[in-house]
C-alpha cells in the first residue's frame, strides 16, 4: 500500500509518519511537504519526500510531481495552523482534493483492478464545529472554519463515492513525549474524550490508513482505545 502524508514536517504529521513507517503492509510513503524533511526524519527507504513549494499554486505543479503521488491508495492531510489562516485550513485542502481526484478520475483506467477507493483522512479536531449556527464561547472563528472543511470534505466524498472516501479524525489535545507526569495528569483531568498521546494517535492513524473505518467521523475516545490496543499488541 502506498500512502501520502501531507504536513509531515509538523508535530502531528511527524508522529503519523513514524507510525506509518512501522507498518509492513504500507510499503511506500510519500511525505508531501513545502520544504524538505530534515534528514533524520527520513530513516527509511520506504519514504520519498516530494515537495510542493506553494499549495496555493497547484496549477504550476509539474506533471512529474503529480505522477509520483497519483499511484497512492490513501492520504493523510495533517497540514494546518492554530490561527485563522483560511488558505491553509480551508482552501488548500479543498483545492487539493478536487485537483487530485480529477487526476485520479482521468487515470481511472490505471486504477482498474484496485480493490479500494482512494482513502482521504482529514486531521480535524474535537472542538471543530460543523454547525455554523451554534453559539460558541471560545475560538469560534477557527472552529467554524474547520467545521466547514469537515462538512465540505464529507460532501466531496459523497459526490465522488465511486473513487473516493473521506474519514475525519477529531482528536482532542495531543500529548507528546510519552508517559511523563504532566501527560498522565492531563489524561486524568481531561479523560479519554479530550486527550490522546501522540503515539496512540500515530498507531491509530497508521491502522486507519490500512483498515479504514465503518464510521466516517472518528472521535478521540475511539482513537485512544484503538491506539492503545494497537500499541499493546505491537509489544
Ligand atoms: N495539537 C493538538 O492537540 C491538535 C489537536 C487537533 C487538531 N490539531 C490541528 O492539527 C493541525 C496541525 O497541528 P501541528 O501541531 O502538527 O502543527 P505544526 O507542528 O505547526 O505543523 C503544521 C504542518 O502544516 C504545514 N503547513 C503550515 N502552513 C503551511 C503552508 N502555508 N503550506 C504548506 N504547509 C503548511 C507545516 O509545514 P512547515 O513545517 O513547512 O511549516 C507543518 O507540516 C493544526 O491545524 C491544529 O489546529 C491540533
Amino acid at each position: 500500500m502506498k500512502v501520502i502524508i501531507v504536513g509531515a514536517t509538523g508535530a502531528i504529521g511527524g508522529v503519523i509518519l513514524q507510525h506509518v513507517l512501522r507498518r509492513n503492509d504500507i510499503t511506500q510513503v510519500i511525505a508531501l511537504t513545502r520544504r524538505p524533511l530534515p534528514n533524520n526524519n527520513i530513516p527509511n527507504k520506504k519514504v520519498e519526500n516530494v515537495i510542493i513549494q506553494d499549495f496555493g499554486d497547484l496549477e504550476n505543479v509539474q506533471d512529474e510531481t503529480w505522477e509520483k503521488i497519483q499511484g497512492a491508495d490513501a492520504m493523510v492531510w495533517s497540514m494546518g495552523t492554530y490561527d485563522l489562516n483560511e488558505d491553509v485550513n480551508l482552501k488548500y485542502p479543498l483545492t487539493f482534493q478536487e485537483d487530485f481526484a480529477k487526476r485520479l478520475l482521468a487515470s481511472s483506467r490505471k486504477r482498474e483492478g484496485r480493490r479500494d477507493k482512494f482513502r482521504f483522512i482529514l486531521l480535524s479536531g474535537a472542538f471543530v464545529e460543523p454547525d455554523q449556527s451554534r453559539r460558541l464561547y471560545f475560538l469560534w472563528d477557527q472552529r467554524r472554519m474547520k467545521g466547514v472543511l469537515q462538512t465540505k470534505t464529507i460532501e466531496f466524498a459523497e459526490a465522488h463515492r465511486d473513487v473516493w472516501e473521506a474519514l475525519i479524525i477529531r482528536p482532542g489535545g495531543i500529548l507528546f513525549g510519552g508517559g511523563t507526569f504532566l501527560n498522565k495528569a492531563t489524561e486524568c483531568v481531561f479523560g479519554r474524550s479530550l486527550a490522546i498521546r501522540g503515539e496512540e494517535l500515530g498507531a491509530f492513524v497508521a491502522d486507519l490508513v490500512v483498515s479504514g473505518s465503518q464510521q466516517p467521523i472518528i472521535e478521540n475516545s475511539e482513537m485512544v482505545e484503538r491506539g492503545r490496543k494497537l500499541l499493546h499488541e505491537a509489544v
